[in-house]
């Protein structure tokens, strides 16, 4: 009796401080306290964007020794990995969203947030346009900025390689707005597959659901599809869900090329297991209203009925980057992005910082490499900061005569110009991969991970599922977004996913 009045005890004392603890940060992420004012004796920086590599460097930035400005179209940060589970319902919009302010009201000095896209970035000048594209418009809509400093951070958009009907007839899995567009044409296909009266022809076509691109995306999403396919929609649409088909199309020989043979198998044969159909090197060359044209291996032409086509086929850079880099046209000559030093300047440009997926490096275009970019960015600011206080203290003491202490004005003059000389050297980025990770469906996993310095670990199955639930559950930025996501996969796994069309 002794023992288990002590174990209870216990167990009470550890829920209600662990609850008491949870509610402690909860409550002090919701409440802010004052901040510093803007300083004119500070130098502005600007941050283009709100996503990967933006975030992560407002996270570590000292904004002590900024005027900082941020701007983006959408006012929040998006855990893109977790995008294809909003797509199908695992997870709710929300939950993958931080707003950008619940970051940096949480800063020493104000950081000023404009929800407005960048329009033109005069690279000589050093002032960025950006205009206010969202659906409702104050008087005063567009204007322009002086920058110090920019990070130029606007990552990239959907490749569509100028393919006919695909922007007009295809869904992207890009943004927030995309995943929820998804799901509900989905739905939509569903709910028109059970009008009465519905030919078998025609139910084949509308439940068909074609994904375009064997990249990490398409994967994951198609993975994600044939979940919500089993653990729901069996229930709710009973007579419906043996005609309902997944097609992954691959202009490629194999999907994920980034991952190794073995667990390229893997995937292939638990999509084999799931009834996706994986075709491979076959081209999608035109997109209609009820049907995808392909080129198949043998360059033959065939047309396939489908009632949805999801487009992952990769990236392109945006207009406005194609613009700026076109101002520098003798330094910024790669077509697939901003070309940029070591330290992640961009080149013929001064003052101007890109990193993610607007640039061209030899990283590939992840959120891990943006958010590497931008913790260093922030250690990079932190000694630039430092060498600008040095220098104006030198300018100070040369300008100065001091007939009483010239020795010693000497002295520190050299001493203030090798610490100058030292801060001007700025450590060059260096990249440390965390390996890859995919969710393939059905409870499956496959990671590619660096293992000590001899090679890669390749691992796949139920234990990887767990690992990958458990990575991005860390990865989250907050506290808040942690809970949220926790509680989705929570409910989902007691109530299952919604299936109602909002
Ligand atoms: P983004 O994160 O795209 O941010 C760009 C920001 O710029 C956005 O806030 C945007 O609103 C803003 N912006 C756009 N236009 C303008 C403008 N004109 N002016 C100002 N701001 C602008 N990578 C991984 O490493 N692991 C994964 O598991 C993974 N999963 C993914 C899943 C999906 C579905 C997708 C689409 C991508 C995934 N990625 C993953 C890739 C990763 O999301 C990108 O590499 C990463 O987002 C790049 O970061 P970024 O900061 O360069 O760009
Ligand atoms: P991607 O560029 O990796 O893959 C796109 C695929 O579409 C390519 O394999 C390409 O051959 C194919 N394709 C292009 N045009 C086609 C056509 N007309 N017909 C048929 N196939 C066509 O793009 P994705 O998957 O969007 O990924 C973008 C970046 O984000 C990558 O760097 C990726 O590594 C990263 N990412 C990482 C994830 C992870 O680590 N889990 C998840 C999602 C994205």
């Amino acid at each position: 009796n002794r023992i288990l009045q002590t174990t209870g005890r216990i167990t009470l004392f550890t829920v209600v401080t662990a609850g008491g603890l949870f509610y402690y940060v909860a409550h002090k992420d919701r409440t802010p306290g004052p901040q510093e004012p803007h300083d004119p004796t500070k130098k502005t920086l600007v941050v283009l964007g709100s996503g990967w590599g933006a975030t992560s460097l407002l996270e570590s930035l000292d904004t002590e020794e900024y005027n900082v400005f941020v701007i983006s179209p959408r006012n929040y940060f998006l855990f893109t990995p977790l995008l294809p589970s909003v797509a199908t319902g695992t997870l709710s919009a929300k939950s993958i969203i931080q707003p950008t302010r619940y970051m940096t009201r949480h800063k020493k000095r104000q950081v000023t947030v404009i929800e407005a896209s960048a329009t033109d970035v005069d690279p000589v000048n050093k002032i960025v346009q950006f205009k206010d594209t969202s659906e409702v418009q104050g008087l005063v809509s567009s204007t322009a900025m002086k920058y110090d400093y920019l990070v130029y951070a606007v990552g990239a958009e959907t490749q569509t390689f100028n393919i006919p009907g695909v922007r007009e007839n295809a869904c992207f899995m890009k943004e927030l707005d995309d995943a929820e567009r998804m799901q509900r044409r989905f739905l939509d296909c569903l709910e028109s597959a059970a009008f009465p009266g519905q030919s078998k022809e025609e139910v084949d076509r509308l439940l068909h659901m074609v994904v375009v691109g064997g990249g990490p995306t398409g994967v994951e999403l198609s993975g994600e599809l044939h979940d919500f396919l089993e653990d729901d929609l069996r229930s709710w649409y009973p007579e419906l869900v043996d005609s309902i088909k997944i097609t992954l199309v691959e202009a490629l020989p194999s999907v994920l090329p980034m991952f190794s043979k073995q667990l390229i198998d893997y995937t292939e044969s638990t999509f084999k297991e799931a009834k996706i159909d994986i075709m491979t090197k076959t081209m999608v060359k035109e997109i209609k209203e009820k049907s995808v044209v392909l080129q198949m291996p043998d360059r033959s032409i065939r047309e396939v009925p489908c009632g949805m086509v999801v487009w992952a086929a990769g990236n392109t850079l945006r207009g406005v980057t194609r613009e700026l880099m076109a101002k520098l046209p003798n330094e910024q000559t790669n077509r697939r992005g901003i070309t940029v030093d070591e330290s992640l300047r961009m080149k013929g440009a001064d003052g101007i910082f890109a990193i993610g997926d607007c640039t061209a490096t030899s990283y590939a275009p992840t959120a891990q490499v943006a958010a590497q970019e931008g913790a260093y960015l922030a250690r990079v600011f932190k000694q630039l900061a430092k060498r600008d206080a040095l220098r104006a203290e030198l300018e100070e003491l040369k300008g100065q005569t001091a007939p009483e202490g010239e020795q010693e004005r000497k002295v520190r003059v050299e001493t203030l110009e090798s610490q100058v000389a030292k801060t001007d050297k700025t450590r060059p980025f260096k990249y440390s991969h965390q390996g890859s990770l995919a969710y393939i469906g059905s409870d499956k996993a496959i990671a590619d991970l660096p293992f000590f310095s001899s090679g890669n670990l390749a691992t796949a199955g139920v234990a990887t599922y767990l690992f990958w639930r458990s990575a991005y559950l860390s990865k989250l930025f907050s506290l808040r977004n942690r809970a949220l996501v926790a509680n989705d996969w929570i409910k989902v796994k007691i109530f299952g996913r919604d299936v109602s069309r909002e």
